[in-house]
């Protein structure tokens, strides 16, 4: 099967097309991969999300993929012959993950997996196009395996951008089969990297906006609401169907994409490659979740 790309379906509730949020992303989809997945911090961020995403996803046939941006994460796992189900709430980043899906599907034969993209808000299941819950008839699965999805993905931040996890838990407790996993990378409580470069430049309002929990973020569209959670936190507002069974620190060492300007002093491949040296040893050690940028929180869904 070749990648494909899906058509419109109309959402079963209306957007909040024109939030703060979704018009900010909107704004910097046609940007996104050259500041962040390109960036070489953000290529060895991806590269250590990609390493937890690959071993709970080994032998999947469809994951997930919640606020997508510009769909890198979906394509990866197409390429290991993942289908893949993809939902962003800025039309302008579906867009952009529609295109490059479709780049794809002209360049690949066969062994890769399909990706269908959608405009949907994560946090309000109400949104998601009835595709997404009926990708295909179940009649022809055993009942246990009758769930559409093998797991789910939410990489970089998306669940800190919803207030209530709990409709988004219930959803997709309903979806993910049995003992399948949600990959969530989230941006916890404290980050060593946004404290000290704030204290350097003397702005300890940076330096400190984490600690509160939330917080909002502003990219010149008006303001937006951010909750930093622990692993535990997003467990438990996910709800009972979750078990939180492994976390992963990810941006541990590696300074992030807005610390190190392209052609700045810090930009040279051979500390590139120190640093992605030091993040992948970095990752192993569960404690430094206490102050990386991200933190991959991985759920078991309940038997
Ligand atoms: C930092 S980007 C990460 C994109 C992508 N997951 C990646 O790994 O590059 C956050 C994305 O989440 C999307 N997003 C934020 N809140 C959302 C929501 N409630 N529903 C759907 N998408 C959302 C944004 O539009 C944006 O594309």
């Amino acid at each position: 099967m070749s990648a494909a790309v899906v058509t419109d379906e109309r959402p079963t509730a209306p957007l909040p097309s024109g939030s703060p949020l979704a018009a900010a992303f909107d704004v910097l989809a046609s940007r996104y991969d050259e500041v962040f997945s390109d960036h070489p911090s953000g290529r060895i961020v991806r590269q250590a999300v990609w390493r937890v995403a690959d071993e709970v996803f080994a032998g999947a046939d469809r994951v997930l993929d919640l606020g997508c941006g510009t769909g890198v994460d979906a394509l990866h796992l197409a390429a290991r012959g993942i289908d893949v189900v993809a939902l962003d709430v800025a039309p302008q980043m579906v867009a952009v993950a529609r295109d490059a899906a479709a780049v794809a599907a002209a360049m690949t034969d066969n062994g890769v997996g399909s990706v269908a993209v959608h405009v949907a808000d994560v946090g309000d299941p109400s949104t998601w196009p009835v595709g997404v819950s009926r990708p295909d008839p179940p009649a022809n699965r055993r009942p246990a395996d009758r769930s559409p999805y093998a797991g789910a993905l939410a990489d970089f931040g998306v669940l800190n951008c919803i207030g209530d996890l709990a409709p988004l838990g219930a959803a997709l407790a309903a979806l993910v089969r049995p003992g399948g996993c949600f990959v969530a990378v989230v941006m916890p409580p404290g980050c060593a990297w946004e404290t000290i470069l704030g204290l350097a430049r003397g702005d300890v309002r940076r330096a400190t906006r984490r600690w509160r929990g939330l917080a909002s973020a502003d990219l010149g569209t008006g303001r937006w609401p951010v909750w930093y959670r622990s692993p535990r936190a997003v467990a438990g507002g996910l709800g009972p169907a979750w078990k939180l069974v492994r976390v992963v620190p990810i941006g541990v060492v590696v300074p992030p994409s807005w610390a190190v300007p392209r052609g700045g002093t810090f930009d040279r491949p051979w500390l590139w490659r120190a640093w992605a040296t030091a993040e992948a040893a970095a990752s192993r050690l569960p404690t430094a979740a206490l102050w990386a940028d991200h933190v991959a929180v991985v759920l078991r869904r309940a038997r």
